[in-house]
């Protein structure tokens, strides 16, 4: 035991969720780690894999709930830094005035947020009852998740790419369980389940709480646009959303509905969400044809990239971060389940990666206690 201390921990998932607990376990030091995930960023956008349709912007969700708020400040503060002019992550983020109108009239408590003000009543948009202005980041998502899967690598991380029928399979035949060829296996001390939605699935978690939140969303080209801009309301599904990239594209949303499975972009949604979108952001339209005529979707439609959806990884009750135990041959490990993020899986990453390292590193002392 004491010729080799360094623990061998697998992670199931390769979302934003996955891809930062892993890096976050890794950088810790002392731990062996392998992503083992069915999807990974590099491979083309489908609906099994959320992170690639996420905005992504930062703004939190807490309202106040003082415990998910420290987790998306810890967050915030991560992300700010790695998007520091001239760092390394720069290019996948872009720092930019944040505007949010609540149909509502609801307060967000977002007074943690940097450059925080409320607006005045006469710049509210038509039907809003409250609204502010604050300081944040935007996350170039396709970018952001393959930096982090390199920076993975480059650490020192393994991935191995495998669809996981039970957790078990992990426990005993080890990350190369999966890999067509391999013989032979490798112990495991511990696991982090993080299958965003696969929770519902996966077996050894099954989690039946777990739900999709259907988010369908417009991208488009509009480099002019430097600004985010939000527009909702709870109860009615109102949301309505502009979330510019560095890149020069423009996320445009939203939808947010409760177990709708469809898996591709339903054109009147497409038709919708240009609709609300260029009723709270005219400047989407190119300058020229704001000066020519008074624009319509129609000028949007032009800058079309793409369309698509998103399957959001809800669950009653939140996120789930804790520990169970799994038979392992003899003995038993511990996973660390870390999924349930929702629609702020980006803006809690780095929070929530913290707790599940923490868990990790308490299940691990018992362990050999
Ligand atoms: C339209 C839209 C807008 C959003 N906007 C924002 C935003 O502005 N800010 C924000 O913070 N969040 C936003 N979100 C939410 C965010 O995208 C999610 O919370 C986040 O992507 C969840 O990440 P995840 O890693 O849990 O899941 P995923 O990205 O789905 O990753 C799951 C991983 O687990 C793997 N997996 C699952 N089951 C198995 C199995 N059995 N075997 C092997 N591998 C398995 C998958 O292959 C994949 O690698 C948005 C989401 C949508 C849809
Ligand atoms: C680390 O994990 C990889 C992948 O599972 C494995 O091939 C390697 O032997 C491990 N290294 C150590 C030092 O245990």
């Amino acid at each position: 035991m004491s010729t080799n201390n360094v623990k061998n921990v697998v992670v199931v998932g390769a979302g934003v969720v996955g891809l930062t607990t892993a890096l976050k376990v890794l950088e810790k030091g002392g731990f062996n780690v392998t992503i083992v995930a069915e999807t990974f960023p590099s491979d083309p956008k489908t609906i099994r894999y959320t992170s690639l349709w996420a905005g992504a912007h930062h703004v939190s969700h807490a309202e106040g709930d003082l415990k998910q708020q420290k987790i998306d400040e810890e967050t915030f503060k991560v992300m700010w830094e790695m998007s520091a002019p001239g760092g390394e992550a720069e290019g996948c983020f872009l720092r930019l005035q944040q505007t949010d109108y609540f149909y509502d009239g609801r307060n967000p408590h977002l007074e943690w947020m940097p450059d925080y003000a409320e607006l005045s009543p006469d710049s509210f948009i038509p039907d809003a009852k409250f609204g502010i202005k604050f300081t944040t980041l935007t996350i170039d998502t396709p970018a952001y998740c393959n930096y982090l899967l390199a920076r993975f690598l480059a650490r020192g991380g393994t991935v191995v790419r495998g669809a996981v029928q039970h957790l078990q399979q992990v426990a005993e035949g080890g990350p190369h369980a999966f890999t067509p060829g391999r013989t032979g296996t490798q112990r495991v001390d511990a696991i982090i389940a993080c299958p965003g939605l696969g929770a519902r699935t996966l077996g050894g978690v099954e989690d039946k709480d777990v739900f999709p939140v259907r988010g369908q969303v417009v991208l488009v080209r509009a480099p002019w646009i430097k600004f985010g801009r939000t527009a909702s309301h709870l109860q009615d599904g109102r949301w309505t959303y502009v979330i510019p990239r560095r890149s020069g594209d423009v996320i445009l949303g939203g939808t947010k509905v409760d177990n709708d499975w469809c898996p591709v972009a339903r054109p009147e949604t497409t038709t919708d969400i240009l609709e609300r979108c260029l009723a709270l952001c005219p400047e989407l339209v190119p300058p020229e044809v704001r000066a020519e005529r008074t624009p319509t979707i129609d000028d949007l439609r032009p800058l079309i990239v793409e369309e698509g959806c998103g399957f959001r990884p809800a669950r009653k009750g939140g996120v789930r971060i804790d520990v169970e135990w799994i038979k392992a041959g003899e003995k038993e490990i511990p996973v660390v389940m870390n999924y349930g993020h929702g629609g702020g899986g980006y803006q809690s990453s780095w929070g929530t990666a913290a707790i599940a390292l923490e868990l990790l590193e308490e299940s691990l002392s018992k362990d050999t206690a």
